[in-house]
């Protein structure tokens, strides 16, 4: 058995498990900020068992993966699913990560308040709204972009902002004929450097 037929069969296991969609996704996300104040560096964000991919026989994207937002601090569930028609990863608009049972109010190892977005570098405006370097923006129309927010709360608050480019070369197409899907093949642990701004509107 291939690594990609185990990682699809896991992939697999991993939708029956993920059951009801917890409360806190169907609340409103925050606007987007195109226009965020960097106050400072923070520590990177520890991504673990990170997986994309496009379901075998399936119209269905998935992104799957655990974000820890500072070293020590637990880690919070990432999962969002998109369309696609031809069995190639799809993007997938903000989601909230799943809301664990953290009682940590600190604001710089809370894993509360997370959410995800996934951009397809196919669906990259160029000339869309412009960002700050390396929080917003996206420059490539190739790969895949990951951003990741921790959403401060209340008046003045910041929030953390993470935004990673995965090349081409980190997706590929496995399966022959009908089983033809494409996936993620990329390390599944990693970090990205996040970086903490203003969170104005
Ligand atoms: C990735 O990180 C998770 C959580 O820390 C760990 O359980 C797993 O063994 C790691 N996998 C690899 C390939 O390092
Ligand atoms: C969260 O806490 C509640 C109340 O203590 C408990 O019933 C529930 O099982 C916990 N959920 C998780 C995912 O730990």
């Amino acid at each position: 058995m291939s690594l990609h037929r185990i990682l699809s069969l896991t992939g697999l296991a991993t939708l029956a498990g993920v059951g009801a969609i917890p409360a806190s996704m169907n609340a409103e996300l925050p606007a987007p900020n195109p226009w965020p104040e960097v106050i400072g560096s923070i520590a990177d964000f520890e991504i673990a068992k990170f997986e994309a991919q496009a379901i075998t026989l399936s119209d269905r994207t998935y992104i799957n993966f655990y974000i820890s937002p500072y070293p020590g601090s637990g880690f919070t569930h990432c999962f969002g699913m998109g369309t696609t028609s031809d069995h190639t990863l799809s993007s997938i608009p903000q989601t909230w990560c799943k809301s664990s049972n953290d009682t940590d109010e600190n604001a710089w190892t809370s894993t509360k308040n997370i959410w995800f977005s996934w951009t397809m570098g196919k669906d990259v405006d160029i000339n869309g709204a412009p960002g700050t370097d390396s929080i917003d923006s996206m420059y490539y129309k190739t790969g895949a972009y990951l951003k990741i927010v921790r959403q401060g709360s209340g008046e003045g608050q910041t929030r953390d902002e993470s935004i990673h480019h995965f090349l081409p070369y980190e997706f590929e197409t496995v399966g022959d004929e009908m089983l033809e899907h494409q996936v993620y093949n990329g390390e599944q642990n990693f970090t990205i450097k996040a970086l903490r701004v203003e969170a104005r509107g």
